[in-house]
């Protein structure tokens, strides 16, 4: 099974679909930039972890992070999902959506005095403390309420995942988690501290990550870590190995789900374990496209540029990480290919969503879409240049809704005085 592999995109009699929802109509109909959504793909790629874990005990938490949109959220939590999230403004999202409190992990290495508050009075799952300090901060939130505070802590297992320095997490060089050498004593501490309830160990090794076996080294340590605190008395029950779960942007060998599902559950059978996995990418990537239009077509002899609605305040992986989208016209020509790159409006040099790309031939006026933007495209989105942020749409078969207004001038500038 490949969670890349859907992402409800078809050409029909030479024009784009989503699903059954021509992208050329919801252009016209909604404006561009938009962020365009396939329900089914979002759906399918959830039910594949779900399925493929079918065998252990395990809980599915979506990374809110990824995409926070409240209406992916809500079709997430009625398909059973529950949530990863890492502020109080993501908490307040889920709880939105009515969210199962008891399916809500918080992860992040930097949680306030008030965010450790409101997921105590929400009564989530746990809490995935990242240092001595939070550990503490933690314990006596929960004593000021005269309650007990449910924890696992992250762990650093320090192992090196092949991917984008700025989305790698898992060595020691990193700011996440706690050094795995000090964590059976931060673990004794903690069960020392009786506003606090041991849940489990957690670790996430970085985002974007094809090959399955830095997952299954990342487990082997928590799982080593667990069975020795069992061992000594401290009842670990959650297995957590946060998200990171890599998508097929290009030509990629895509992440082996079922292989890595099948390794894990080898590890997990006959023990007291539940496992919980926190994938962001893998459910939203493939699901999501942004439509931008063409403006200008600038060709010289050295290099040619199309310039497009959208730019890096709307899409800002290509600037930030060098990422590659593919990018496709929403009406199959005939028309030849040409090498150009593909730019924004902003004032910066970085403002690119491709670079040195064989693309279809365009000309002003014409659609494209930017695919497989579903997951840290809005959410990454800014307001540079003052420019609003894009709509968002989502479709489900032939039906489009819209999930997002799109932001206006006045809104940007309203909370600012003279
Ligand atoms: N759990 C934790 C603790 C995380 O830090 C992350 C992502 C996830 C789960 C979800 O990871 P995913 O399954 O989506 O890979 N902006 C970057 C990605 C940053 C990932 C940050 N943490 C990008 O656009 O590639």
């Amino acid at each position: 099974m490949q969670p890349s592999s859907n992402n409800g995109l078809e050409y029909r009699a030479g024009n784009l679909f989503c699903e059954d929802a021509s992208l050329e109509s919801l252009a016209r109909q909604y404006g561009t930039p938009l962020y365009v959504y396939s329900q089914s793909a979002i759906l399918e790629n959830f039910h594949a972890f779900v399925r493929n874990l079918s065998q252990v005990p395990s809980l599915v938490c979506y990374s809110v992070k990824a995409n926070s949109n409240l209406s992916i959220l809500h079709l997430l939590r009625e398909a059973g999902s529950g949530f990863d999230i890492v502020s109080g403004g993501e908490l307040s999202r889920v709880l939105k959506v009515r969210a199962a409190p008891q399916k809500i992990v918080f992860s992040g290495v930097g949680k306030t005095e008030s965010e450790v508050d409101a997921a105590l009075a929400a009564g989530i799952l746990m809490f995935n403390v990242e240092s001595a300090g939070e550990l503490n901060l933690v314990a006596s939130r929960a004593r000021h309420r005269n309650g007990c505070a449910p924890v696992s802590i992250r762990i650093n297992p320090d192992v090196e995942a092949e991917t984008h320095p700025y989305i790698s997490t898992g060595q020691t060089i990193h700011k996440f988690g706690v050094p795995k050498e000090d964590a059976v004593e931060l673990y004794h501490h903690a069960a020392s501290l009786r506003e606090l309830e041991i849940r489990g160990v957690a670790c996430h090794i970085g985002s974007q990550i094809l090959d399955v076996d830095p997952f299954l080294k990342a487990f082997d340590e928590i799982k080593g870590l667990a069975d020795g605190l069992r061992a000594s008395g401290i009842p670990i029950e959650h297995l957590d190995l946060g998200g990171g779960f890599g998508i097929r942007y290009a030509d990629e060998a895509p992440l082996e789900l079922d292989r890595l599902a099948s390794g894990l559950e080898a590890r997990i059978r006959g023990t007291p374990y539940r496992l919980v996995v926190e994938p962001g990418r893998a459910i939203v990537g493939s699901a999501g496209l942004l439509l931008t239009r063409v403006l200008y077509v600038k060709r010289s002899p050295h290099k040619n540029f199309v310039v497009v609605d959208c730019g890096m305040n709307d899409l800002v992986r290509p600037a930030l990480y060098g990422s590659f989208h593919e990018i496709v016209p929403l009406r199959q020509g005939s028309n030849g290919m040409f090498r150009a790159d593909v730019v924004g409006p902003l004032c910066e040099t970085g403002d690119f969503l491709a670079q040195d790309r064989e693309i279809a031939e365009t000309q002003p006026g014409d659609l494209l879409a930017i695919l497989t933007a579903g997951a840290y495209g809005y959410v990454l989105a800014s307001n540079y240049n003052t420019r609003p942020r894009p709509a968002e749409v989502m479709v489900y078969q032939s039906h489009a809704r819209l999930v997002r207004q799109r932001e206006t001038v006045e809104e940007l500038i309203a909370r600012e005085s003279l």
